[in-house]
């Protein structure tokens, strides 16, 4: 069913649901988060399972066919399992996907398929053990390898790495990548680095789509997929691979104009734009004994404030908005 209530000013139809989960996680990437000085929510503040149950059957109900769960890392969530059981034995989900570290994926990554997950997207922005470790603060590159194989394994298809290329730190690895996805059923995804608070983020680290892409078509023969005009990333087929190749260029080209996507924040708001610091709660409606027409309200409300297009790369930082961490990408 679809309804007018996930469609905006802009005529946007919002099918695309991503739920955060939590705001920890077992990694300190760079570019999401602080060394030092995080706050974590409490957890009386979070969504509870019935709630997020909740809120993904009423989207569902008007008119949300794909959900993404995200966190911080939402394998950190203990009924990660029954959230996954609840939400795929929704009537019109067609989608239910996750983005995570994979450090917890060699043993789960089987027991989510089973249950329903239809699709994983997995963080990884080096493969030299040393600079994952600087990246990440975590030296756990050899987990998050194993949970790689253990997604192509348990049949994800593809299997999406999400690289965020910073220049300067990881950008010579591009051609790596390539050659280390060649032979497997895998979807890299080269990422512009986007400017959020307290990340250190910097003009200097931007590197840009463009210049990704020649670097690979200097090896490597590029053959564009037919995208979704939703879709965030421009996807590429490899000449004689498996791999597919995806750019996503927020910051160069930026694809608002076709933005389907809504988020739910870990402590129950719902932000309708990525870079929007308006969000209105959920969670207080739900707590105060709001009806599922409350919350359609509220969710009207969300719609119909959201901008059309983010500000230009240079003035994001000048948002009151919340860390990457605490959105879940
Ligand atoms: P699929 O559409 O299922 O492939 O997933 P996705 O690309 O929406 O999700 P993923 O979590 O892999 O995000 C990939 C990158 O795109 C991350 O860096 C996100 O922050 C970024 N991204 C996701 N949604 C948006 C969005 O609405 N706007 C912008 N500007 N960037 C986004
Ligand atoms: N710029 C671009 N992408 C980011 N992500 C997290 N922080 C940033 C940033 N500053 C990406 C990660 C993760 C996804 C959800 O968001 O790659 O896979
Ligand atoms: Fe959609 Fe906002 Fe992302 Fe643009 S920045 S694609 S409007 S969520």
């Amino acid at each position: 069913m679809t309804s007018n209530v996930l469609t905006d000013r802009f005529d946007r139809v919002h099918n695309y649901l991503r739920i955060s989960l939590t705001d920890r996680c077992n990694l300190r990437c760079t570019y999401c988060m602080p060394a030092l000085g995080m706050q974590f929510t409490r957890p009386e503040h979070l969504l509870t399972t019935p709630e997020i149950l909740r809120l993904g059957k009423l989207f569902v109900g008007l008119g949300v066919d794909k959900i993404r769960l995200t966190g911080g890392e939402p394998t950190l969530h203990k009924d990660l399992p029954d959230i996954v059981s609840g939400l795929s034995s929704l009537d019109g989900l067609d989608h239910l996907t996750l983005t995570t570290n994979a450090l917890k994926l060699p043993h789960m990554a089987a027991e989510l398929k089973k249950r329903g997950l239809t699709g994983v997207t997995i963080s990884l922005d080096s493969l030299k053990p040393d600079r994952f470790s600087q990246i990440a603060r975590r030296d756990r590159i050899d987990q998050a390898l194993a949970g790689i194989e253990a997604a192509i394994h348990a049949g994800f298809s593809p299997v999406k790495i999400n690289v965020v290329v910073m220049a300067n730190v990881n950008e010579d690895e591009i051609l790596d990548f390539l050659r280390w996805g060649e032979d497997k059923p895998v979807d890299i995804r080269f990422i512009e680095y986007m400017p959020f608070p307290d990340t250190g983020w910097d003009k200097a680290g931007f590197f840009p789509y463009k210049e990704m892409r020649q670097r690979i078509e200097s090896v490597y023969e590029l053959t564009p997929m037919d995208n979704e005009p939703s879709a965030v990333g421009k996807g590429f087929t490899v000449k004689n691979s498996p791999m597919q190749v995806s750019f996503v260029t927020s910051m160069s080209e930026s694809f608002c104009g076709n933005c389907n996507r809504l988020r739910i924040t870990a402590d129950g708001n719902i932000k309708a734009c990525l870079f929007d610091d308006k969000e209105k709660t959920l969670r207080d409606v739900m707590r105060d004994g709001g009806s599922d027409d409350d919350l359609v309200q509220v969710i009207g409300r969300a719609l119909q404030g959201k901008p059309y297009e983010h500000e230009p790369m240079d003035d994001l930082l000048k948002k009151d908005n919340r860390r990457m961490v605490a959105i879940g990408g």
